[in-house]
């Protein structure tokens, strides 16, 4: 093989490597108007996040539109921020292309753990005019969020949407309370169904009363019911991967390929005067 031989295989393979991975920071960083949310993501260190996804949605803001968010403590910026980030590739068509009127998305903040009740979900409304909206999936959330247009895509890896205002879960600044005790998750379901169980209020009271009873049949009986009334409704339904699987495909974005070549155009630039000065 001769050395140029050796060269141009190398710079294909640099090159593939190049348009495979993307960096959520230098694709915003190309878009001064999101240079705010682009620093948000730097300084939370949601970006690394974003970049070690190989399917990802950024719902991003302008800088005319990012104040609310911008003005909140760190801590709840980073949570706050986590919930514009979704777990999946979603770009303008394949929105278009969801059939229900209601989609709920996974985002970032669900795979923390620390979301409460529907907070780490969003839905997409599909109206009837034809217009999308987002909103929080927390029950009384609005659904008044815009997608403004697309930013950027890297089909199917990355995708960034402008949105009109940032999403606001119920409860996500710190103000979540649970509607029972500890356990937020089992207790908060059956809490909304049924009278809250005695054990609940006053456990030394019913194990001195009657120990082996008490405690057995109502410890049992809420679990149960808290999957059954809870999961099914909310938590399958989330992710749509059969859909999203059906989709992968068929899509393109027009608006990503200019930002990718542009990219990859940087890396044959780069090559060529490499191999100038070899
Ligand atoms: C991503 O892009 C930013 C801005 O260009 C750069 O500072 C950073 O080093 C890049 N990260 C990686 C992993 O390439
Ligand atoms: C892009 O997505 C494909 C499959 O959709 C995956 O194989 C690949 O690893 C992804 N690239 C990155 C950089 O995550």
């Amino acid at each position: 093989m001769s050395p140029s031989t050796i060269l141009a295989i190398s710079a294909v393979l640099l090159l593939s490597t190049a348009t495979s991975a993307f960096n959520v920071t230098r694709i915003l960083n190309q878009y001064p108007d999101f240079s705010e949310f682009n620093g948000l993501l730097t300084k939370t260190g949601l970006f690394a996040d974003i970049n070690s996804r190989a399917a990802i949605t950024v719902l991003a803001l302008t800088n005319d539109h990012i104040a609310e968010l911008a003005g909140k403590p760190e801590d709840v910026q980073k949570r706050l921020l986590s919930t514009h980030i979704v777990l999946d590739y979603y770009d303008i068509l394949k929105l278009n292309k969801l059939r229900d009127t209601k989609t709920i998305l996974t985002t970032l903040y669900q795979s923390t753990g620390v979301a409460d009740d529907m907070q780490g979900f969003l839905d997409v409304i599909h109206k009837a005019d034809g217009s999308i909206v987002f909103g929080s999936a927390m029950k009384g959330a609005p659904h008044d969020i815009k997608v403004l247009g697309s930013v950027a895509s890297q089909p199917y890896n990355i995708s960034v949407l402008s949105i009109s205002k940032p999403i606001f879960a119920p409860g996500i600044d710190g103000s979540y309370k649970p509607v029972s005790a500890p356990p937020p998750k089992a207790a908060a379901a059956p809490a909304n169904k049924v009278p809250p169980p005695a054990v609940a209020e006053s456990p030394e009271e019913e194990v001195a009363d009657a120990p082996a009873e008490a405690d057995g049949p109502v410890a049992s009986d809420a679990p149960a019911n808290a999957p059954a009334a809870d999961a099914p409704a909310d938590a399958p339904v989330a992710d749509g991967p059969s859909a999203d699987a059906n989709d992968q495909p068929k899509p393109k974005s027009a608006a990503g390929k200019h930002v990718i070549s542009g990219m990859s155009l940087g890396f044959v630039v780069a090559l060529a005067s490499l191999l100038v000065i070899h």
